[in-house]
């Protein structure tokens, strides 16, 4: 696979990712409200208070600046031997940085990250919009996505 440009780095999300854009990415998904520094820590920290209970989060940074990010969740089942199943969420580029296959890069990683914890599937959720992105990462389409909203 080709690598990143020059001065972009793809990393483990850390702490110090709120103060340098990482939610102005996330906004670029879905709306994500006013989360104070205290909320974020906390939440941070319940994420990797779980042990080897599953959050992956990735990041792309340029320059001291957060321009992508994609997570995955490791969910552990009873069923296929007690199975690993692998979920990508929230996937999202900065959208003046869309284009340049760091979408791509960040679905790599997470593969493989998936694949080296023992998940023997990932899947996601996206719209139709997106399928063909998601296809040129290896996916296909299976199932159908439904939801209950509370
Ligand atoms: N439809 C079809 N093909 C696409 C699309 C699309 N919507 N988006 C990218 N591609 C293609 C590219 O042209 C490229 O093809 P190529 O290799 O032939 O040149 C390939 O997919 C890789 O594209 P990237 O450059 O890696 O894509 P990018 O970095 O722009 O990231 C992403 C794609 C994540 C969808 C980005 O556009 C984005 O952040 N969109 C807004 C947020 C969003 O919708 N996120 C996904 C939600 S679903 C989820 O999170 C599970």
């Amino acid at each position: 696979a080709a690598s990143l440009p020059p001065t972009y780095i793809l990393r483990p999300l850390r702490k110090s990712d709120y103060a340098i854009g990482f939610l102005d990415v996330l906004r670029v998904l879905t709306t994500v409200g006013d989360i104070t520094e205290e909320e974020w820590n906390e939440r941070y920290d319940w994420m990797n208070s779980q042990g080897k209970g599953g959050y992956y989060i990735m990041v792309i940074e340029d320059q001291g600046k957060i321009v992508g990010t994609g997570a995955l969740l490791v969910e552990r089942k009873f069923i296929h031997h007690l199975g690993l199943v692998g979920h990508i969420e929230d996937i999202a580029v900065a959208k003046d940085q869309q284009g340049k296959k760091l979408g791509l890069k960040l679905i790599q990683a997470l593969d493989f990250v998936a694949e080296k914890v023992g998940c023997y599937k990932c899947i996601l959720d996206c719209s139709e919009a997106n399928e063909g992105f998601y296809v040129k990462c290896g996916y296909k389409r299976a199932g159908l996505e439904m939801a209950h909203y509370y």
